[in-house]
């Protein structure tokens, strides 16, 4: 962002000059608030005796500060400048992912450009399309091509997009502390290696915003206990009927709701098998609404490609020998397609004609990665009806189709692995974004409910 070669400019007048210049054009733009965000009082840093020094070059920049709530280049390097409002004092600052850090005291602040971005949301072209994924662990073959690729062409829309790591919905299957903090710190880095563009959408960790876990408690308000029992996905969570039943389980579609309605998410694409939660949240946002008055916005849902997992159904997390790991090498692809796959079981030997449509996984999985390619599914397909393509070779063939669909995100996902630090400051800059977001809808909430916070 900075330019390169510029002449220090030290004549206060010159300075004035460029400072009006800025301001004709628009070059400047205000501080979003934050958690700092005090009034400032101008007075504060108009004094011309203050001298003051851009932290970044040193150049005196005393007497450009005159607003204190506005952001402008040193004249000098050209790097942005602020009056960071909570070491009180003027300094240079670093922009990243549309947020401010004071170099000084390295507070971050969201800008207006966020702000305004967020406020001017047209809701009638633009979906706020939201999701997230768990970090019980690996992802694999059904999250890439069944959500986070369809995550990534949302991107490319006119969208507004808020992917998240679903940290908190986590600890109602994992308890080790290393685990969660691991797993969730790769799903951010396979969201990026899949192509998710951090400066088009906010990517967070759902802890970095403590109003879900507030709004969550709001919506437990309007939610009777027994609906709760009998969704299918609460029953899913305790499985086994011996196993206890902990409040988390519970409290598990009511978060979620908070998830969606918290940032007004309008399009929530999930897989199928969370339907009924979405379903939960759209009929607490319409009760609230009804009873307080219209707050939330009631979101569209949009199913996720079903993927189908190695032994038949939908690939899942919870079964590794039916999923296909993202981290997998081709021979590992293989050897699990030629012990678990499952094909038509009709078929007697290699030459006899089979039938595609009673393939459990393997026709189905061309079906599911070769959408764009149908004249591809085709010759599978009249092969495998004329007996020419054994079963055999058919999965070690799709083996190959999908280490070939993996290899890009596999060399992304080694770059990045070697950056985490990068990783973690998307997560952190997400995090502040969201909670900014999030925050507007709870200002709202509180005050529908009464709870003034003096
Ligand atoms: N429960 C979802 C899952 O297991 C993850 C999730 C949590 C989610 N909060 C959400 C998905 C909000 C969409 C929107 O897949």
């Amino acid at each position: 962002m900075r330019t390169q070669n510029i002449q220090p400019v030290t004549n206060p007048d010159q300075i004035r000059a460029l400072i009006a210049h800025e301001k004709s054009v628009g070059a400047y733009r205000p501080i979003g608030w934050s958690s700092y965000a005090a009034p400032l009082k101008p007075n504060a840093i108009s004094n011309e005796s203050l001298v003051l020094h851009c932290t970044k070059c040193n150049n005196n920049t005393s007497g450009i500060y005159e607003v204190a709530d506005v952001i402008r280049r040193c004249p000098a390097c050209r790097s942005l400048l602020m009056y960071c409002p909570a070491c009180k004092s003027c300094a240079s600052a670093t922009e990243k992912f549309s947020v401010i850090s004071c170099d000084r005291c390295s507070a971050d602040f969201v800008t207006n450009t966020t702000v305004e971005y967020l406020a001017s949301r047209d809701r009638a072209s633009r979906e706020i399309v939201l999701s997230g994924i768990r970090a019980i662990g690996e992802l694999h073959l059904g999250n890439l091509f069944g959500a986070v690729q369809q995550f990534v062409e949302y991107e490319h829309g006119d969208n507004f997009c808020m992917y998240f790591i679903a940290d908190w919905h986590t600890l109602t299957t994992l308890r080790d502390p290393r685990k969660v903090a691991l797993n969730s710190l790769a799903i951010a880095t396979d969201y990026l290696a899949a192509g998710l563009n951090p400066e088009r959408s906010v990517i967070y960790s759902q802890s970095s915003v403590p109003e879900i876990a507030e709004l969550a408690l709001y919506l437990s308000m309007v939610q009777p206990k027994l609906q709760l029992e009998h969704l299918p996905t609460v029953k899913d969570l305790a499985k086994d009927k011996h196993s206890t039943m902990y409040m988390g389980h519970l409290h598990y579609p009511l978060l979620m709701a908070a998830d969606i309605l918290g940032p007004k998410a309008t399009l929530v694409p999930v897989g199928y098998d969370q339907a009924p939660n979405v379903e939960l949240a759209m009929s607490l946002a319409d009760k609230f609404n009804r009873q307080f008055g219209t707050t939330f916005v009631t979101p569209k849902m949009s199913l996720n490609k079903v993927v189908p997992g190695l032994a038949g159904g939908k690939m899942g997390k919870s079964n590794e020998d039916s999923s296909v790991l993202l981290s997998d090498t081709l021979d590992q692809i293989s050897e699990k397609y030629l012990r678990y796959g499952i094909t038509d079981k009709r078929r007697s030997t290699r030459s006899a004609p089979g039938n595609p449509s009673q393939c459990v996984s393997v026709y189905p999985m061309y079906e599911a990665l070769l959408e764009k390619r149908p004249e591809e599914i085709k010759i599978v397909e009249t092969e495998c009806r004329e007996g020419s393509r054994g079963c055999r070779e058919c999965k070690l063939q799709l083996s190959r189709e999908i280490d070939a669909l993996l290899q890009p995100f596999r060399e992304r996902r080694a770059e990045l692995s070697e950056k985490q630090k990068y990783v973690e400051e998307v997560l952190h800059y997400g995090g502040l974004k969201a909670r900014e977001i999030i925050q507007h809808t709870l200002w709202e909430v509180r005050e529908r409910l009464g709870i003034l916070s003096h």
